[in-house]
């Protein structure tokens, strides 16, 4: 056992000796070099302060068609749940409540008590919705329907133009009833 050991161990020296020696050794040439171009697809996270929204604008009357052609059969109409998630049973979430909530508990977690900060509402939309084809929407799409959502659950005039200077400027209701978990890493 601790011969094999201290073969296997000369074997992995030898080997980091000889990579160390050789860099121009032949790879077994897998992917391909990623530039710029490859990883703005990828770098597409909103601050929560509004950092990094793509220009574009919206409103919820925009976004209301494109909900209902896109969203509505897993949300239900105007987002406010499909029977199934009535029941309690496994659903896509509610995403427009007209119930007055105080405080949070698992069972009533809504856009409204959840989400702190309104621009991450952008994101997660971009980044991950509709559910069964995301990354489809144009940003100007996802300001509609970011609109659409916020004045649905009346957090918004329904008539303001949301873009990258106004929508970090929502104040969510809940803004300051979360506790900070790591205060000492956490930016104010
Ligand atoms: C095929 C079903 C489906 C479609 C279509 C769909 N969603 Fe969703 N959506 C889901 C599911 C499932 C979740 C929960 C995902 C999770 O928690 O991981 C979700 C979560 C969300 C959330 C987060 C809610 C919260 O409180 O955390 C938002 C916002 C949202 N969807 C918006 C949209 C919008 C806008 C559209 C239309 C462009 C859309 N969804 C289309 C299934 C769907």
């Amino acid at each position: 056992m601790l011969k094999t050991l201290a073969a296997s161990l000369l074997w992995i020296s030898a080997v980091a000796t000889a990579f160390a020696a050789a860099p121009n050794l032949p790879t077994p040439n897998l992917g391909k070099t990623v530039g710029p171009a490859d990883i703005a697809r990828w770098d597409i996270d909103i601050g929560r302060d509004g950092k990094w929204l793509p220009p574009g604008e919206g409103t919820a009357a925009q976004g209301a068609p494109i909900f209902v052609a896109k969203c509505s059969a897993c949300h239900g109409d105007g987002g406010r749940g499909t029977e199934q998630a009535h029941k309690g049973l496994p659903a896509p979430p509610v995403l427009v409540s007209d119930i007055k909530r105080k405080g949070i508990d698992a069972s009533t977690t809504s856009i409204p008590n959840y989400w702190p900060y309104a621009p991450p509402l952008f994101g997660y939309i971009r980044a991950a919705m509709p559910w069964n084809e995301p990354r489809s929407l144009s940003d100007y799409e996802v300001y509609a329907l970011t609109a659409y959502i916020l004045a649905e659950n009346k957090l918004i005039d329904a008539k303001l133009v949301l873009n990258a200077k106004t929508l970090p400027k929502v104040m969510m209701p809940n803004r300051n009833g979360f506790l900070i978990r790591f205060p000492e890493i956490t930016p104010h």
